[in-house]
């Protein structure tokens, strides 16, 4: 029998409660699902580096076993899908508000490679208001995102803002 495979790609800087209610769920549809730390060479960026982040998404994946592994890519997604033989790609949908740019994404991916399917996944309400962006925000003038992070996030971003 065939692995059903799904790449999860994303910032992920930092990975939050709401990428890892949408792991979950992935995984009740996919056998192996890669998580995808994009980067790019000549802009590195972010709060964490592409090491920290591949790490803290590792840490907090864990209980999946070899169900889930992390990796890092830059240049194109649909390349990045074909060479490790996914045919899928996870998104993570919120509110409306997602759809028009996660819609253009995903026709964008299947013009380049018709093998690939976008499959759009919601999490949890609770997590609708969660994103990383947000994430960094609130941590960097100190204000608590403990529920919306998994406890080694916690942890970095204490670190960094020495809590
Ligand atoms: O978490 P993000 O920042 O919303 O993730 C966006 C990401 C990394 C999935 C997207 O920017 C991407 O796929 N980048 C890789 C480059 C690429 O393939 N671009 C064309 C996509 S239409």
């Amino acid at each position: 029998m065939s692995t059903r495979t799904a790449v999860y790609p994303g910032s992920f800087d930092p990975v939050t409660n709401g990428h890892l209610d949408i792991v979950e769920r992935a995984l009740a549809l996919f056998d192996h699902l890669r998580i995808a730390v994009a980067y790019n060479k000549d802009k590195p960026g972010g709060l964490f580096t592409r090491e920290d982040r591949e790490a803290m998404i590792a840490e907090a994946t864990s209980q999946y076993g070899d169900r889930v592994s992390v990796d890092s890519f830059h240049g194109l997604l649909v390349d990045y899908a074909r060479d490790n033989g996914a045919g899928a790609v996870i998104r993570g949908l919120r509110a409306v508000a997602d759809f028009d740019y996660e819609f253009q994404m995903a026709l964008m991916n299947r013009h380049l490679c018709t093998d690939v399917q976008t499959v759009f996944l919601m999490a949890d309400e609770a997590h609708f208001y969660t994103s990383s962006s947000l994430i960094r925000e609130v941590a960097t003038l100190g204000g608590d995102v403990s529920a919306q992070v998994p406890p080694c996030v916690l942890r970095a971003l204490n670190d960094k803002f020495s809590k």
